[in-house]
């Protein structure tokens, strides 16, 4: 007896469920990517009980015939693609004629939906469906309720209320980002969440989403290529987080995962974080449909780009182009010992948002408008581009305190305090860099040097790496089973071990996965300028100090060590003023 049969559309429709409809907030996903396809510029998103009781997406969409809305049910129905030639061009974000039948088959479902006439009521109840004429404005209304009733295991994995409202105030946040063309609301438990003005400008959505203090700290960014456009915005260090959420690629319209861009991005601002901190960024990416491959997953989240590499390389130049172009010397109140008055704005926290005031100016131009009340005085001199970023004549030290920070006037009132060791190392950094950029700078070791390493690194030190190590000035050449002669070092300041540094850096190579020599090269450098500079704890004369205010300013970057710490902080005339008192008077 023949033991295959095919299974019945229900069940198929609550595997394929398994797939796309995890949680509320997946729900969530695929309702509001079926309004964005519909062209709707308003969608609201209702949720009670975390999703356990209600979802509910309102769009003004183009809403369907009573005959679509009766089809939309069924398995592999879809408006949206119909050859294959469309498969591989896909412009909108929906395209399985998923979505619904595996929602349906996991939850009750009512779908109100009129394209301006008579419209048409579609109901789902315990997998049965009804459908009456209704009276409807133009657009859908999608209802679902008891998610999950009939797949326990499901419904007992949900979290808890607040955990499940996170997921779904995420998810809508980032179909918002993706969208600043459309008016976005949320309503949790009836309450107002969320609300974006829709006016198509991605630093307003942004401050909605956000608030006004990551709004305040944001650097434009864009790209253009022939084959793709990037537009959005970088968080400056002040609004580093302690995990990769903030870091939001939207492509097409579509939020992705693509983790390669992810960590492109993360390199990029090496320079301007502490090493556990990642940095806020959205950016939006639009591609020519033919290069992106979005059938990879059924929650079409991750995808394939065929330039991805050149991308990855792009960003990895650019982004810190566009950072140091910015003023970036951080300011006393961003680590806050002397705010006793905090702006109202500053409460306007991530995903806790309250939203009254800001939307209700919708006609006026709210970011600029309190950005003039707030924003710090022009820093330090700044020039766009190279050389000389900070004009060390108008830094002059007065003295050293702690015997760790260099104090100095800053010419126009206010005063700067520079950590020596994070000044030193920066400069040494910059000079590392250099030296390492030019041929030929390369050097016996000063006494022979044999470097043993286990029989793992041995297997692990392959022919490309020892190619990748001679590029950055280290010439190994096999001595022995297990071991290396060092035959060429790069060429250092007096005292740095040379051992010490071969084998970091050996270590580096062996560890890498991908032969990253951007990343090898900045570690040995910056490992180096570390060792190489002066520590906290010494005494500088006023002339040590000129000296390395001098260099500092020859940097490019002097805002940051290597590390990503800061290098000045500054208190500017006015924000003295401000702090004893003495502005308006
Ligand atoms: N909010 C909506 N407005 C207009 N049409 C919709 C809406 N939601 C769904 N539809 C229609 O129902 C079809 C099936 O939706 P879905 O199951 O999500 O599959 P897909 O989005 O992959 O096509 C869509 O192709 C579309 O024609
Ligand atoms: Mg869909």
């Amino acid at each position: 007896m023949s033991k295959i049969h095919v299974l019945d559309i229900e069940l198929a429709n609550q595997i394929a469920a398994g797939e796309v409809i995890e949680r509320p907030s997946s729900v969530v996903k695929e309702l509001v990517e079926n309004a964005l396809d519909a062209n709707a510029n308003n969608i609201a998103v209702y949720i009670v009980a975390a999703g356990r009781e209600e979802i509910r997406v309102e769009d003004n969409g183009e809403g369907m015939s009573k005959e679509d809305a009766v089809l939309a049910f069924s398995r592999h129905a879809t408006s949206k693609i119909s050859s294959k030639f469309d498969l591989f061009h896909i412009k909108t974000l929906g395209f399985r004629g998923e979505a619904l039948p595996s929602i349906s088959s996991v939850a009750n479902v009512e779908l109100l939906t009129s394209q301006g006439d008579v419209g048409t009521l579609v109901k789902i109840k315990n997998n049965v469906l009804t459908s009456e004429v209704a009276r409807s404005r133009k657009g859908t209304i999608v209802k679902i309720t008891n998610l999950f009733y009939n797949t326990p295991a499901r419904l007992k994995y949900l979290k808890a209320d607040y955990t499940e409202n996170a997921n779904t105030i995420e998810t809508f946040t980032r179909l918002a980002l993706a969208h600043p063309e459309v008016a976005f609301s949320l309503y949790i438990d009836n309450k107002l969440r969320l609300e974006t003005s829709g006016r198509g400008d991605l630093k307003e959505t942004i401050m909605n989403l956000y608030g006004l203090h990551v709004a305040k700290n944001l650097v434009p960014f864009s790209y253009k290529t022939p084959d793709y456009e990037i537009e959005g915005y970088l968080g400056k260090a002040e609004l580093a987080r302690s995990n990769r959420y903030s870091i939001i690629v939207n492509l097409n319209g579509r939020n992705v995962y693509m983790p390669k861009v992810q960590a492109a991005i993360i390199d990029a601002y090496h320079d301007f974080l502490a090493p556990t901190r990642y940095p806020f960024v959205v950016l939006n990416f639009k591609i020519e449909p033919a290069l992106v491959d979005f059938n990879v997953h059924p929650t079409k989240k991750e995808v394939r780009f065929s330039k991805e590499t050149e991308l990855r390389l792009a960003l990895i130049r650019l982004i810190p182009e566009t950072l140091l172009q910015t003023d970036l010397v951080a300011r006393p109140y961003q680590s806050e010992p002397f705010i006793y008055e905090k702006k109202a704005e500053e409460k306007y926290e991530q995903l806790t948002l309250k939203f009254e005031d800001s939307v209700k100016e919708k006609e006026s131009p709210i970011i600029q408008e309190r950005e003039s009340e707030v924003l710090p005085q022009r820093p330090l001199e700044i020039k766009k581009g190279d050389d000389s970023v900070i004009k060390s004549p108008f830094l002059q030290p007065i003295g050293q305190l702690n015997l760790t920070y260099i104090v100095c006037e800053d010419g126009e009132g206010g005063f700067c305090l520079i950590d020596q060791h994070a000044a030193m190392e920066r400069i040494n950094y910059e000079h590392f860099q250099d030296v390492l950029s030019k041929p030929k700078h390369v050097r016996s070791p000063l006494t022979p040097l044999l470097i043993d390493l286990t029989a793992a690194e041995t297997q692990l030190l392959t022919k490309d790496k020892l190619e990748l190590l001679l590029t950055v000035g280290i010439k190994l050449v096999p001595f022995g089973i297990n071991s290396f002669r060092v035959e060429e070092v790069p060429i250092f300041q007096k005292g740095y071990d040379e051992e010490l540094y071969v084998r970091d850096v050996i270590n580096i190579a062996i560890n890498e996965n991908e032969l990253d020599l951007t990343k090898l090269y900045r570690e040995a450098i910056s490992s180096m300028a570390c060792k190489a500079s002066i520590r906290a704890n010494q005494f500088l004369s006023i002339s040590d100090m000129k000296n390395v205010i001098d260099s500092l300013s020859k940097t490019t970057n002097p805002y940051t060590c290597p590390h990503g710490r800061p290098v000045i902080i500054r208190f500017t005339k006015y924000e003295l003023e401000k702090m004893f008192k003495r502005t308006g008077t």
